[in-house]
């Protein structure tokens, strides 16, 4: 069974088409890269595949059960960090992960212990105790990052999570992904630094305006923009049409 069916998913805001027919199946245990330019799509698709956002026309399944039909069960298989995380900044890190815990009905004892061992991993033991209202940008994230966990999800959603890492912490949770697809968690997660989806990703699905416009590993991403030996930058340019603004960035120079 595949962790992720969408089909034929349309989402329209007004005048805006933020998504138009999209088509993906994503395999168990895969680390899917979503790319695409700004307001190409990456989020609105993140947020259906939640629930969140409910799209105008098509269905998706998260193991075989509909997110429109099962929204609690579905929410239960799956981690979210949003692009733009809000968390309780009045509450304590340790009161923040807690209250997160109880709302996924974690038990006691493994809630403390997976709470310990998560702020341990991501350096915070220290400053577990202050308000979070007083925590850097960067460790604002890991919070978000690790209550995305707590579940033990099967599936990851990441909307640009690693943004704001310093590289200890993004090779901490790179590694840990890893980790969590080899043991079968499924992985989407969209990024804007290519080299990350380079290293990270089994495969990578490019969008641009509401729609995917190619899927594959690098080598067949490369064959498609018919860019041999070519890095993840010169392909995202090519297809998404953008290396018009290589004669802006020369004018520049
Ligand atoms: N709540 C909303 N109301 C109106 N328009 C929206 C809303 N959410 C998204 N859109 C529009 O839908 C399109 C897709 O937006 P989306 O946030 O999915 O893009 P994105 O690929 O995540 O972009 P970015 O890389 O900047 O995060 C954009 O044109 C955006 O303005
Ligand atoms: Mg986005």
């Amino acid at each position: 069974m595949k962790a992720l069916e969408i089909r034929s998913v349309t989402k329209n805001y007004d005048s805006i088409t933020a998504l138009e027919g999209i088509d993906l199946d994503i395999e168990k245990g895969t680390i899917e890269g979503l790319l695409g330019p700004n307001g190409s799509g990456k989020s609105t698709l993140m947020k259906s595949i939640i629930g969140l956002v409910k799209p105008d026309a098509g269905d998706i399944r998260v193991f075989g059960k509909s997110v429109l039909e099962h929204p609690v069960e579905t929410k239960k298989l799956i981690g979210y960090v949003p692009e733009d995380p809000r968390l309780y900044e009045f509450l304590t890190a340790v009161e923040y992960l807690d209250f997160i815990a109880d709302a996924y009905a974690i038990d006691v004892d493994t809630k403390e212990k997976r709470i310990n061992e998560f702020l341990d991993a991501f350096g915070l033991k220290g400053r577990t105790n202050e308000l979070i209202s007083g925590y850097s940008g960067g460790m604002k994230q890991k919070l978000a990052i690790i209550s995305s966990l707590l579940h033990k999800p099967r599936i990851l959603i990441f909307d640009e999570a690693l943004t704001g890492l310093d590289p200890i912490s993004a090779r901490i949770v790179k590694d840990l992904l890893h980790k969590l697809a080899k043991a079968g968690v499924t992985i989407l997660f969209s990024t804007h630094v290519l080299a990350i989806a380079e290293v990270m990703c089994d495969q990578i699905t490019l969008m641009h305006s509401g729609q995917i416009i190619a899927r594959g590993q690098l080598d067949e991403l490369q064959e498609q923009a018919k860019l041999s030996e070519s890095n993840l930058e010169d392909i995202f340019l090519k297809l998404t049409g953008t290396d018009n603004l290589k004669a802006i960035v020369d004018a520049l120079r």
